[in-house]
């Protein structure tokens, strides 16, 4: 099973293969219907060829790679079923191209090069859903944009410490960036979701990863306390860890009962001359 993933991993590689060929592909056929060109017309079947291939290829090694599981979100399922729309036009393309049909089947080969790129976008679109999050795009979009994706307005920046909102202002800001593209509603690794203090709270496959006032048993906390050398660290794949003091934050958060849609004004012994500090050089304020 563990070869089968390594294999897998390749995806991620492979795919820019038939993404630039198809594009090639399009171009071609564009061209060679006007008279200067024709002489392309062999290149153009030849190509046909190395995308089916190279398309096949990839979705195999797709399959391959969602078996490791964590990606059956929405986009997981739309980017699967997109790809493997592709492989099989490109694969009945390129045959009908090469056989000796070709001239019957003419008129199809450009609207067919043409739907190809509509769902080959399709396809990097949930992909990118998976490896970056839905919201990744449109993060730092002006707000109508943002809207209509969904988006509420971005928090301004904290001014004072005690009208900052305890999980929406310090720390998801703080998992958004270091954790969200593994962790959101689309790719919930480990069965957890931290886009929203909802979904944190709901944990993951090993139960609540936040236990309110006990940063002791609270498993992300171990994760991300951990040594970056350790199989369980989190981030995992070395990805960008968050920072000694962003983690005494979370646990500073942790320990005073994981409050959210609060002013931290209101939350009794959040702000103590310590973990005012702490806040201060993190936000600069
Ligand atoms: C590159 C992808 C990736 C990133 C980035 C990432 N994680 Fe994970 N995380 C995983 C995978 C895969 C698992 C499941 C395997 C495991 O439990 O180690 C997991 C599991 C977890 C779990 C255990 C969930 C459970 O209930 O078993 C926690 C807690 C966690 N991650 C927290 C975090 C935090 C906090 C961050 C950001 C600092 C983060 N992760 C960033 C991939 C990632």
């Amino acid at each position: 099973m563990e070869f089968i993933y390594f294999l897998g991993r390749f995806h991620v590689l492979a795919l820019h293969i038939p993404i630039g060929i198809i594009v090639a592909v399009l171009i071609l056929e564009i061209l060679i219907r006007k008279e200067k060109y024709k002489s392309l017309e062999s290149a153009a079947g030849f190509l046909w060829i190395a995308t089916a291939a190279s398309a096949v290829l990839t979705v195999v090694l797709g399959y391959m790679h969602f078996s490791e599981g964590g990606f059956e979100g929405p986009s997981g399922y739309q980017h699967r079923n997109y790809g493997t729309a592709v492989a099989i036009i490109t694969a009945v393309v390129a045959m009908l191209r090469a056989s000796k049909f070709a001239n019957a089947y003419r008129p199809v080969f450009l609207p067919a090069a043409v739907l190809l790129f509509v769902l080959v976008s399709m396809t990097g679109h949930y992909g990118g859903n998976l490896t970056h999050g839905a919201t990744y795009l449109v993060e730092y979009a002006p707000q109508p944009i943002r809207a209509m994706a969904g988006l509420s307005p971005r928090r301004p920046p904290i001014t004072d410490l005690a009208e900052a909102d305890p999980f929406l202002d310090i720390v998801a800001p703080m998992l958004n960036s270091r954790c969200e593209s593994c962790h959101n509603s689309d790719k919930r690794q480990g069965e957890l979701d931290i886009t929203t203090f909802a979904a944190l709270m709901r944990g993951g496959e090993t139960g609540s990863v936040i236990s309110p006032g006990r940063p002791e048993v609270s498993e992300l906390l171990r994760r991300i306390s951990l040594p970056d050398s350790d199989e369980a660290f989190m981030p995992a794949e070395g990805k960008t860890p968050l920072t000694e003091r962003q983690i005494e934050i979370i646990r500073w958060w942790v320990t005073i009962g994981a409050p959210s849609e609060t002013r931290l004004g209101d939350v009794a012994d959040a702000l103590t001359g310590e973990s005012r500090a702490l806040l201060n050089a993190e936000f600069g304020l």
